[in-house]
């Protein structure tokens, strides 16, 4: 898991008037809005004595902590001790960590990081947001499985043959079926993908008008940053689907996951509940693919499998990831686990850069020197 990405922690519908619990990366977060309806969202940890800020209240613009009444703002600054009575002073280290939230289709996104605005990874956009001719709809589930899992599922093309009865044949044509080349697409600097064609089924039901028959789809699919995937399906000619797929590691066995999927045919509000059902029968099929893997973690070094061409695109995620566990991202998630009942982690903020003297202490991360450079040569591609 890494620090430094943006991270959808909630729906805008699921945000009310109340604070609310989220986790992210093996912590726990508080996201709530402020008297304005503006978003926020801190670590959970109030920087008294240890309580949980979630199960306080939103009282004007702050977030009152339910264990001796503390008061911490959006910025994360600590306003009120009510033991010290009403004019006193407030310590400037009990500021607790604040992280920069942008609320965008239907979601609340937080940076988990402390880098600067110039330098974030940006939000995977989706491009058809309210634009005329579209209609998005926006779906989450949560599975039991590990994020990395679930984002190289996204980009294999060699899965949808044998997994997804709505985009393959299920093995039934294995004489005359092979992955075809895959057209890579770079989005510099934070991710990759590709374009393939490839044979699917007629379409069912309502959709038959746009393809009847089976026929030749164009898809293209590509990570973008470590938690992002971007998937294009053009099933006819101008007939578009295209998903953006958010995803909140909870912890190194379970994952939130957000759908936003745009279409350009049936952009009645009416055909909704089709399209969202539709999705999640997909999503369905890869789940019970993901929460059985082993391992559950992605494997550090690729010789401890066995990967082809159509691997490529997995490949070049797992590059990605080391590069930024070379810039010190990675968090050292197995020594954070160590001290789970003993330490109250949190993730470093932007003000940490600019402040000294948190009460908290940062997660541990992995040093750079100790985060592998590249994937060896052998471990590149087998096939
Ligand atoms: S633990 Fe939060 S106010 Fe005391
Ligand atoms: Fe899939």
């Amino acid at each position: 898991m890494y620090m430094n990405f943006w991270y959808p922690m909630a729906t805008s519908a699921e945000l009310t008037d109340k604070p609310h619990k989220v986790q992210a990366l093996g912590l726990d977060f508080v996201v709530f809005r402020d008297g304005q309806g503006k978003a926020h969202c801190l670590s959970n940890t109030c920087t008294h004595r240890g309580g949980a800020l979630a199960g306080g209240k939103v009282i004007g613009d702050n977030v009152q902590c339910p264990y001796h009444g503390w008061q911490f703002n959006g910025e994360g600054q600590c306003l009120k001790i009510p033991s010290l009575g009403k004019d006193a002073k407030v310590p400037a280290r009990t500021r607790i960590d604040a992280y920069p939230v942008e609320e965008r289709y239907g979601l609340i996104f937080a940076f988990l990081g402390d880098l600067p605005e110039a330098e974030r990874p940006p939000v995977l956009a989706v491009k058809e947001w309210e634009q005329p001719g579209w209609r998005c709809t926006l779906q989450h589930f949560a599975i039991k499985g590990y994020y990395e899992r679930s984002i190289e599922n996204g980009i294999d093309p060699a899965h949808n043959e044998y997994v997804h009865d709505t985009h393959g044949f299920s093995g039934e044509r294995e004489e005359e079926y092979k992955v075809g080349d895959m057209r890579i697409e770079e989005s510099p600097p934070w991710g990759r993908g590709f374009w393939h064609t490839f044979q699917a089924p007629p379409l069912p039901g309502q959709l038959k008008q746009y393809r009847p028959g089976e026929g030749t789809l164009e898809a293209g699919t590509g990570f973008f940053g470590t938690n992002q995937v971007w998937t294009y399906i053009h099933p006819g000619p101008n007939y578009f689907i295209h998903q953006y797929l958010y995803e909140r590691p909870i912890d190194d066995n379970n994952t939130y996951l957000y759908l936003v999927c745009a279409r350009n045919f049936q952009t009645d509000e009416k055909a909704d509940a089709y399209v969202v059902e539709r999705n999640q029968y997909v999503a369905n099929q890869d789940v019970k693919i993901i929460e059985n893997l082993h391992p559950r973690v992605t494997p550090q070094t690729n010789t401890k499998e066995f990967m082809v061409p159509s691997d490529q695109c997995i490949l070049m995620y797992r590059e990605k990831q080391k590069e930024w566990a070379q810039k010190g991202w990675r968090i050292d998630y197995d020594a954070m686990k160590r001290n789970e009942h003993k330490v109250a982690y949190a993730i470093p903020s932007p003000a940490r850069r600019e402040q000294k003297g948190w009460v908290l202490d940062a997660v541990p991360l992995v040093a750079p020197e100790d985060a592998p450079a590249q994937l060896a040569k052998s471990e590149r591609l087998a096939g």
